[in-house]
């Protein structure tokens, strides 16, 4: 790693990304808000932009841009699918985008050479050692072929730079570019928009490979060590993606460009991991002193930052919705603080420098540095509160002085919502040991009494439609059925339906067995759903106007003049997914990741019951 790399700020990356297409005839737009339009008719509306495209998607699929054809931004992005991961060395909730863009006008050729000019040119990009630059293509499949022309471009470029490209990249032979599946080289942002083959970049961050060509089974293995990274996306607009189909071409080829801030400044600065880098680093001298683990620093680090920018574009936390994921980054930044205790000073700390950093583009932070600094402590406050409680009852099992029992632990969580980990660490404090595994056992035993509750008021004719799980999967299923439209089309209409506390059972009218990778869709899109904390929400309203939504009936049953509709997402024009029902179903979505957040949607069996039937069950677990 080269010491004098660190030198080159993020700020100057940023500007001079943004000058550098500008040079070359793209007009310089500003970042939209992190927020999206809540807009009538779009399905599958993100709560946050996820990725720079995403306000320009209107433009890509056609509508001219009042700045022209050419574009160049840094995008203020949020993911949240990730949230799992932060505290590694690359993952961040809250990110920048930075982005050049062409509607119609240049193509695969000008894309490849300006990309490699500015990652490796030291006047008027960022001096990158070309030798240590390795790139991806597209391999091909049904959708779109294999990616020849931008392989050939890429050989072009590193051979005009007397850079050696290796072998055939079919082979097996070592050299500088892969092809990869659609699962790594194709980009779309859900299930509809514009989507096409792309090219990825990477930098081999240690220098390992000496600057030679590699094999694929080395570039794999590096990729996967985070030894080398990748620093930019090429992406090459052609298609266009309708539930998950794709539906035709686009009017003109285009061009969307990603490479995230973060991760080029870390590799520019020569740093293994993003919390080194000039962005993270006054904020991490303040987490520092909040948290004994690397990983709870960083966490506390990255999810005050995103609060942070959250709250200058408007949210404020609730528990729906945008205000629901502001809420949960600020909770699990004040969790992952010794004590759980975020101070006021600590928050002033925190939200002052990221508003230093952040002074060249976003001003506003320090425009609104006290009102971003009230609504986290608020939040920060009636959190430590709340967990106070349990804490002081604790405490009171503790002064026995006896190891805590799976059956205490799993009161305070049940009673107080104590986390099993945070009991586990104050026991250790006190040098007691929490039986974890009859804190399981006392887990399960519960929901098979709820579920045995929900059995025998089903052999009565009435399933126990409150019982916290039955209601998950209730909603589950809301879920499941329309992502099974997604997948597999319109025909799979239900025919069945059966919940208990341990699983959901849902039969659809579909020809043929479920492909793995159609069931793999299937978790995934209801997953994401879970991810998105999707408001669920019920208006009702006289059976003709209800028709007219579009919400899914049953055309054989019976409806009042006055019907329920269910519907999951910010509003019924826009919503996921609606269906006419009585309820009930958790508020948010969210509420499927369970209490700790870590359950995942997973089908268990997928068979036939008749013919053209097909039965699928599945849990949250
Ligand atoms: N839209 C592409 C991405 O986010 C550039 O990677």
């Amino acid at each position: 790693m080269n010491p004098k790399k660190s030198l080159i700020s993020a700020n100057t990356i940023r500007s001079r990304f943004l000058a550098f297409f500008a040079a070359r005839g793209h007009a310089v737009i500003p970042s939209a808000s992190l927020v999206t339009p809540d807009e009538k008719g779009v399905t599958n509306a993100t709560l946050f932009n996820t990725a720079g495209m995403q306000p320009l998607v209107p433009y890509l699929l056609g509508e001219p841009h009042p700045l022209g054809t050419r574009l160049v931004d840094a995008q203020k992005c949020l993911r949240t699918v990730d949230i799992d991961d932060i505290g590694d060395k690359t993952h961040a909730t809250f990110f920048e985008m930075l982005g050049n863009w062409s509607l119609g006008d240049y193509f695969k050729k000008e894309a490849i050479n300006w990309s490699y000019e500015f990652l490796t040119s030291p006047e008027q990009g960022l001096g990158l050692d070309p030798k240590r630059l390795y790139v991806t293509v597209f391999e091909g499949d049904a959708n779109a072929p294999r990616d020849d022309e931008a392989v050939a471009i890429w050989q072009e470029v590193f051979r005009g730079h007397n850079i050696d490209c290796g072998g055939d990249t079919t082979s097996g032979q070592a050299g500088r570019i892969f092809y990869m599946p659609a699962k790594n080289n194709w980009w779309e942002a859900g299930d509809n928009g514009p989507c096409g083959p792309d090219t990825e970049m990477f930098y081999d961050l240690t220098g390992k490979f000496g600057g030679q060509p590699i094999t694929k089974d080395q570039y794999l293995a590096a990729d996967e060590s985070r030894e080398v990274v990748e620093v930019w996306n090429d992406v090459f607009m052609q298609y266009e993606k309708k539930d998950g189909r794709i539906i035709g071409k686009l009017p003109k080829p285009s061009v969307d460009t990603g490479a995230g801030l973060e991760r080029l400044t870390m590799t520019i600065q020569g740093v293994d991991n993003i919390y080194d880098t000039d962005l993270f680093k006054p904020a991490m001298a303040i987490t520092n002193r909040l948290a004994d683990s690397l990983s709870k620093q960083r966490i506390i680090a990255d999810h005050i930052r995103a609060a942070v920018f959250l709250i200058a574009d408007g949210v404020t936390p609730s528990n729906t919705g945008r205000g629901y994921i502001l809420r949960r980054l600020i909770r699990k930044a004040v969790f992952n603080t010794t004590g759980h205790q975020l101070s006021a000073g600590a928050i002033a700390d925190l939200v002052a420098a990221y508003a230093e950093v952040y002074n060249e583009t976003y001003s506003i932070l320090h425009t609104k540095i006290i009102e971003i600094s009230n609504v986290i402590r608020e939040e920060a406050d009636k959190f430590s509160a709340s967990l106070v409680h349990g804490i002081k009852e604790f405490e009171k099992i503790a002064k026995s002085g006896q190891d805590i029992s799976g059956v205490q632990a799993f009161q305070l969580f049940s009673s107080y919502g104590l986390p099993i980990d945070l009991t586990v660490a104050l026991a250790s404090a006190k040098s007691l040991t929490v039986d974890k595994a009859d804190f399981e056992a006392e887990f399960k035993k519960h929901q098979e009494l709820s579920r045995a509750g929900a059995e025998q008021k089903f052999k009565g004719g009435l399933a126990d439609t409150n019982d916290p799980m039955v209601v998950r999967y209730h909603t589950a299923t809301h879920l499941l059925h329309q992502a099974l439209h997604d997948v597999l089309g319109d025909h799979v209409s239900q025919k069945g339906s059966n919940i208990t506390a341990e699983r959901l059972r849902f039969d659809f009218a579909h020809g043929a067995k479920m492909t793995d990778e159609e069931k793999k869709r299937v978790e995934e899109i209801v997953n994401r759903k879970i991810a998105e904390a999707l408001p669920v929400q019920q208006v009702i309203m006289p059976k003709s106007e209800a028709e007219q939504t579009g919400a899914r009936h049953f055309f054989g049953d019976k409806y009042g003049e006055e019907v329920s509709i269910y519907f999951i997402g910010q509003d019924l024009a826009s919503a996921y997914s609606k269906e006419f029902c009585g309820g009930p179903h958790v508020s948010n979505t969210s509420e499927l990741a369970g209490p700790e957040g870590s359950w995942h949607f997973k089908i268990q069996k997928e068979e036939a019951v008749a013919q053209g039937i097909r039965r699928i069950k599945a849990i949250l677990a």
